[in-house]
């Protein structure tokens, strides 16, 4: 097998244990009211890449995890991803009509349910954590982790919003896209290390990594749009400019983002092989700027 084909089957393979925990995991149903489960499963289980799962579970493996502890964080990562997605494609923001290969939350189930089922996804991510977590403590830390993440990603989408359409400085695109985008990819890689129990040390490598990775991604997310077609990517292509959203390749140019998305990701590889076993954390690294989708 190819060096990418093995990346493949690894990443389907832990796609298939993710998909199966997030449907273990998923808020019951309430008979009188079922619409919010309705549509909270047809975002959370559309097809996604999983990225920040996957991350949560290379890091718990490299410090040693118990991968039954980790995948409830691992999860509530991809809920809370979710519900940005979900929150991100409504009129009142990006207004987009197509994600994960489908019609969007709120043309499936109009504008109510799909803010509420963003809030659904929100209230049960950190439910799960702190139920699913026998440690206090440890239920406590993995909370927090959540919580500053899922705080930077709203932040990142207020500082998104505003800009929309104007002159921004240089510091401010890449001050977006760290809250908007790296900082839950960076909480989903310190929640796998943190519920694997890692030293201070691993977890200061792992913590540079997931920042590294995690911008590396917005910017080949931005990338794509530019260079990619909806059908390939499973949401629309080529709006960004359209919108006057804050890009790196309308700030910096499509080479020079080019450039830094790799210069990103090279940094990740280097803090991946410096932690034993961290070759699939250096693996994931080179996938997210060589991604066709
Ligand atoms: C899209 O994230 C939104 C960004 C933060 C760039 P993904 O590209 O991870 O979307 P899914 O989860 O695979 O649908
Ligand atoms: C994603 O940014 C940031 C989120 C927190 C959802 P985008 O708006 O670029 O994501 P896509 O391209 O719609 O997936
Ligand atoms: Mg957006
Ligand atoms: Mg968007
Ligand atoms: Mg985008």
């Amino acid at each position: 097998m190819s060096a990418s084909g093995e990346v493949e089957a690894y990443l389907a393979s832990e796609r298939a244990l993710v998909d199966a925990a997030l449907r273990e995991f998923l808020p019951p149903p309430e008979p009188e009211v079922p619409w919010l489960r309705e549509a909270i499963e047809y975002s959370l289980l559309a097809p996604g890449k999983r990225l920040r799962p996957i991350l949560a579970l290379a890091s718990a493996r490299v410090c040693g995890g118990d991968l039954a502890e980790v995948l409830p964080v691992a999860c509530a990562f991809e809920m809370i991803h979710t519900f940005s997605l979900v929150h991100d494609d409504l009129p009142a923001m990006d207004d987009d009509d197509l994600r994960r290969g489908r019609p969007t939350c709120h043309v499936q189930f109009g504008e109510p349910f799909a803010i509420l089922a963003g809030d659904g996804l929100a209230a049960w991510a950190f439910r799960l954590v702190a139920e699913r977590t026998p440690d206090p403590a440890l239920a406590s830390g993995l909370v927090c982790e959540l919580a500053a993440g899922t705080m930077d990603m709203i932040l990142g989408q207020v500082a998104d919003m505003k800009w929309q359409g104007r002159e921004v400085p240089r510091d401010t695109v890449r001050g977006i896209h760290r809250r908007k985008t790296a900082a839950l990819l960076r909480g989903a890689v310190r929640a796998g290390a943190i519920a694997a129990r890692a030293g201070e040390g691993a977890l200061e490598r792992l913590t540079a990594y997931g920042e590294a990775i995690g911008l590396a991604f917005q910017i080949a997310d931005d990338l794509l749009d530019v260079g990619a077609t909806s059908e390939e990517l499973g949401k629309g292509a080529g709006k960004d400019a359209a919108k006057g959203k804050i890009t790196y390749p309308g700030t910096f140019g499509i080479e020079e983002s080019r450039r830094m998305a790799r210069e990103l990701a090279d940094r990740a590889v280097e803090a991946a092989l410096s932690l034993p076993g961290g070759t699939r954390l250096a693996d994931l690294a080179r996938y997210v700027v060589e991604r066709k989708r």
